[in-house]
């Protein structure tokens, strides 16, 4: 079959499961050929080996199925880079991007010198940090293949970032009190959620925290004498800004701030 056929047929499995087919079409047999999709583009005519073509095709009906297509491709794409990613680790979200700016604004600012990411998954957020900005970033998470896989994406932009396994501030006992500044992306959907196919393939302790969505927010803040006069930045679902507003209060100064779809999206704790 020539490239320009099958390139037809994926986009034919994928038009009702995906908004870009033709994207997804492509993406995928760069996947399978090894080939960029540039030079894809420039040799449709080419045929292609029966072989590579059912795995293509099979991998399409996987995808429609709804698998999401950063694990067939092994790769997502997060503040300008290109980080891998494979099943069993959370996919970055666009949302996550404004948390990065948010935390650059807040070190520049305050001349902050160490940053601690808890629940990294593929390092997104620490790599970010640590390759623009000078601090020393630390980066914890509970998966030991979320930080294989944080792991290989910091040897690939060759920054330094510290990785400890462990839950909430366990791992940064011995080096909290250098760390002035922590930011999260933690799970925060509700156990009750309805979540689309795709989202379900996504590990359950990246996304769920308990049946209110709090869990993580209540132990990571049960102790706050362990966060005196640091600054936290955290990711939340727009419907949590009254729970959270209980929960932190008299923690220290609270703000809530937007996404860039104007969503509430994030709280600033200053603690005091
Ligand atoms: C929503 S994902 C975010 C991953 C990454 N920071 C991002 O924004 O793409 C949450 C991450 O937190 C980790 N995690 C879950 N519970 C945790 C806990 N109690 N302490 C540390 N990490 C945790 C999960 O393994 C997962 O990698």
């Amino acid at each position: 079959m020539k490239l320009r056929e099958l390139y037809t047929v994926l986009k034919d499995v994928l038009k009702e499961a995906s908004e870009s087919p033709g994207s997804e079409a492509l993406s995928i047999l760069s996947k399978v050929t090894s080939q960029t999709r540039e030079r894809l583009l420039m040799n449709f005519e080419e045929e292609i080996d029966e072989n590579v073509c059912q795995m293509a095709i099979s991998l399409s009906k996987k995808r429609a199925n709804g698998y999401p297509l950063q694990y067939i491709t092994e790769r997502c794409y997060f503040h300008g880079l290109e980080l891998y990613v494979c099943e069993g680790v959370f996919v970055p979200r666009i949302e996550t991007e404004l948390l990065v700016d948010l935390a650059l604004e807040l070190i520049e600012e305050r001349s902050f010198k160490v940053v601690a990411d808890i629940g990294t998954g593929t390092g997104c957020i620490a790599i970010a940090i640590a390759l623009e900005s000078r601090c020393e970033v630390l980066a914890t998470d509970v998966s030991e293949r979320a930080l294989e896989t944080a792991r290989r994406n910091i040897e690939r932009y060759k920054v330094h970032v510290q990785l400890l396994k462990g839950a909430y501030l366990a791992p940064l006992r011995s080096v909290l009190d250098d760390v002035q500044l922590i930011v999260s992306n933690p799970p925060y959907v509700s156990t009750r959620a309805e979540l689309p196919a795709d989202v379900k393939k996504e590990p359950h302790e990246a996304l769920f925290a308990g049946e209110d969505g709090l869990e993580f927010y209540r132990n990571f803040f049960s102790d706050p004498s362990l966060l005196a006069r640091k600054t936290i930045i955290m990711e939340m679902s727009p419907e949590q800004e009254g729970p959270l507003r209980d929960l932190l209060k008299g923690l220290g100064t609270l703000t809530f701030l937007k996404d860039q779809f104007s969503r509430t999206r994030f709280f600033r704790l200053d603690v005091a």
